[in-house]
């Protein structure tokens, strides 16, 4: 059966320590990957804006040996003139061996899987989920921490609209120890949904707060996220949000002194560039392994690893 990645938890936590593997041999022998993917297209398929995701997909490809096709911009291709997700993936399929696909309407990748027969993975989905973005997270805080268990992990800012954050809890709640601090404005609380079958229903310890500065002290991980301005119905309830927290050094006061600080980026205004070069920022670094664990996804789905 072809394999698909379009849900963080479509993968085992075995899976995801595989994957770790791979990435953390890739980091350590690029050279014994050049060739792997050799004759191999990755199409990406964006019909949303996007920079790490799409470029990192990329160059994850280019380093296997593959090549890469696709559209970064929806309204070049036959999606103005109204094709489909089915079609355009069943498309696709002629010409490439594995899909990534950015969409703004939740489970659009999930249609493009059923209608193919090669590999998909989500890139994002509306508001819904982000699973290899949680991948990167993974693997970032497998590499600063040294274990993905027993890690007081605090998410703040747009934890509605914020795909990141719901694969991260997600992925993160299946380790034993975690607990969740979740801070944001009343508004932007996680979906109902989230926390019921995310959270409530697998027993995973949470509390929600209004104040990074209350929570702060406790957290092993900081995990950012900007206000989602694409999501918002109106703009006036966006312009109220959009400063809600904003991360300055003089707030990093009461933090562990191994704090590490992730943000899946883009960020706005979130953090300040005064955090950077601060030993806890790891965002920067977020965005490197974030190549590497989509190299050895790719490797994965393609059963060449
Ligand atoms: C995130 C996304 O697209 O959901 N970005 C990313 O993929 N690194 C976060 C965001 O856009 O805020």
């Amino acid at each position: 059966m072809k394999k698909d990645l379009l849900d963080i938890l479509d993968l085992s936590r075995e899976d995801i320590d595989t994957l770790i593997r791979t990435a953390e041999n890739i980091i350590a022998d690029p050279d014994a990957y050049a060739e792997k993917c050799r004759r191999k297209k990755l199409a990406t398929l964006f019909y949303e804006p996007s920079t790490r995701t799409r470029l990192s997909f990329e160059s994850a490809m280019l380093e296997l040996g593959g090549q890469v096709v696709g559209f970064s911009d929806a309204g070049s291709s036959s999606v103005a003139k109204g094709e489909s997700v089915a079609d355009t993936a069943k498309t696709v399929e002629c010409f490439a061996d594995i899909i990534a696909m950015r969409h703004f309407k939740e489970g659009a990748p999930r249609v493009a899987a059923q209608n193919v027969s090669i590999p998909v993975i989500n890139a994002g989905d509306g508001g819904h989920n982000h699973p290899t973005q949680t991948l990167a997270d993974l693997l970032t805080i497998r590499r600063e921490k040294g274990r993905l268990d027993h890690l007081t992990v605090g998410c703040c800012g747009d934890l509605r609209f914020g795909r990141t954050v719901h694969s991260l809890l997600a992925a993160m709640g299946r380790y034993e120890g975690t607990s969740f601090v979740l801070i944001s404005p009343e508004e932007l609380t996680v979906p109902e949904s989230v926390r019921t079958e995310t959270l409530e229903n697998n027993g995973c310890p949470y509390r929600e707060t209004r104040s990074l500065e209350e929570a702060m002290p406790a957290l092993d991980i900081l995990y950012m996220t900007r206000v989602q301005k694409e999501r918002f119905f109106n703009e006036a309830d966006y312009v109220r949000l959009k400063d809600s927290y904003i991360l300055t050094p003089d707030k990093l006061q009461n933090a562990k002194k191994d704090l590490a600080i992730l943000h899946p980026l883009p960020r706005v205004n979130e953090i300040s560039v005064a955090i950077d070069d601060d030993p806890r920022a790891c965002y920067f670094k977020q965005v490197r392994n974030g190549k590497y664990i989509r190299m050895a996804l790719i490797l994965k789905l393609l059963g060449v690893d």
